[in-house]
């Protein structure tokens, strides 16, 4: 993990500013992504309205399906934000993560921020001096994969990304933006969620993503890795096959694999973290 961090930071060296705020300060703390250099400053009148911010967005999405977007304060100094639970999580998780995204721990995990993105195993949490609502955010993203079970075949890649191909249909059609599915014998299953600000076409356009670039491989390093997590700036992938699993085990149990992420024994993850990910952008 460490090593994997150094060599990421060693590729890019202006990710070790993100890097280093990796370690999780609280119990489900996955990733971030932090504006750099894009600050603002103590006791200002954005610092005032991003706290407020983060606090009306827990309450509101706690009476609101585990989802809110609110902005506050006036321009110059208005703040937007986001907050989302993961759906195959139960209400009781999505409310313990959601109040767990506090504006103190937002400012240690992305110091003076104006614009951030920190992902929970259970949530996220998205703001910014700039309103962002409704636009198909997928160029932040975080992945972590599988490295304990060996990768799948090239066949079994291949009906995985069917799987999740119609997955996202199925979402983007949805008024929760969302669709869990395992396949009854257990050989996989997945879950795909857009954030509920997006239309049908936004929400296909973000989901997309992860097969019109390849994640998929470039998140294992070309590896059909048999398990996965995509997590985008407004939607996420996860996946789980038990082709190898099966054969060991019988009473594979995918919803359990699937949410228990970091905590199940079964789960390794290695992270790469991409900020600067397409070519388009600058590093
Ligand atoms: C919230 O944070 C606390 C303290 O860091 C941690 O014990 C708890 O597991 C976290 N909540 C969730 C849902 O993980
Ligand atoms: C801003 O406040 C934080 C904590 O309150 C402190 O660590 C930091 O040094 C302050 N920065 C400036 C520029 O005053
Ligand atoms: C995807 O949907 C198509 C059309 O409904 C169906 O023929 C195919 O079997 C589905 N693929 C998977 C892997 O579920
Ligand atoms: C199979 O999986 C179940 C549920 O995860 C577990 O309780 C059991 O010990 C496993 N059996 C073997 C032989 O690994």
């Amino acid at each position: 993990m460490l090593s994997a961090s150094l060599s990421v930071a060693l590729l890019f060296p202006h990710l070790v500013l993100t890097l280093l705020q990796l370690q999780p300060s609280a119990g489900n703390f996955v990733s971030s992504i932090c504006s750099p250099t894009d600050k603002y400053t103590n006791g200002s009148t954005f610092e005032f309205n991003l706290v407020h911010l983060i606090d009306y967005l827990y309450r509101d999405a706690t009476t609101n399906g585990g989802f809110s977007t609110l902005s506050s304060g006036n321009w110059p100094d208005e703040a937007y934000g986001l907050i989302m639970c993961y759906d195959e999580y139960t209400v009781e998780d999505c409310i313990s993560c959601l109040r767990n995204t506090t504006s103190l721990e937002a400012s240690e995990i992305c110091p003076r921020s104006k614009t951030a993105v920190i992902y929970y195993d259970q949530c996220f949490l998205r703001y910014s001096d700039k309103n962002f609502f409704s636009q198909v955010n997928s160029h932040d993203h975080y992945c972590s994969y599988d490295t304990i079970s060996p990768p799948i075949d090239d066949a079994s890649m291949k009906f995985v990304i069917n799987f999740i191909s119609n997955l996202s249909a199925e979402a983007s059609q949805k008024p929760r933006m969302a669709a869990l599915k395992m396949m009854v014998k257990g050989t996989i299953s997945a879950s795909v969620q857009c954030t509920r600000d997006l239309t049908p076409q936004g929400c296909r356009k973000c989901l997309q993503r992860a097969i019109d670039n390849d994640d998929f491989s470039r998140c294992s390093g070309n590896m059909n890795a048999a398990g996965m997590r995509l997590l985008y700036g407004s939607c996420y992938i996860k996946y789980e096959t038990s082709w190898n699993l099966i054969s060991i085990n019988n009473s594979f149990q995918p919803k359990q694999y699937l949410t228990a992420g970091r905590v199940s024994s079964g789960w390794l993850y290695s992270t790469i973290q991409w900020t600067s990910f397409d070519p388009s952008r600058p590093i």
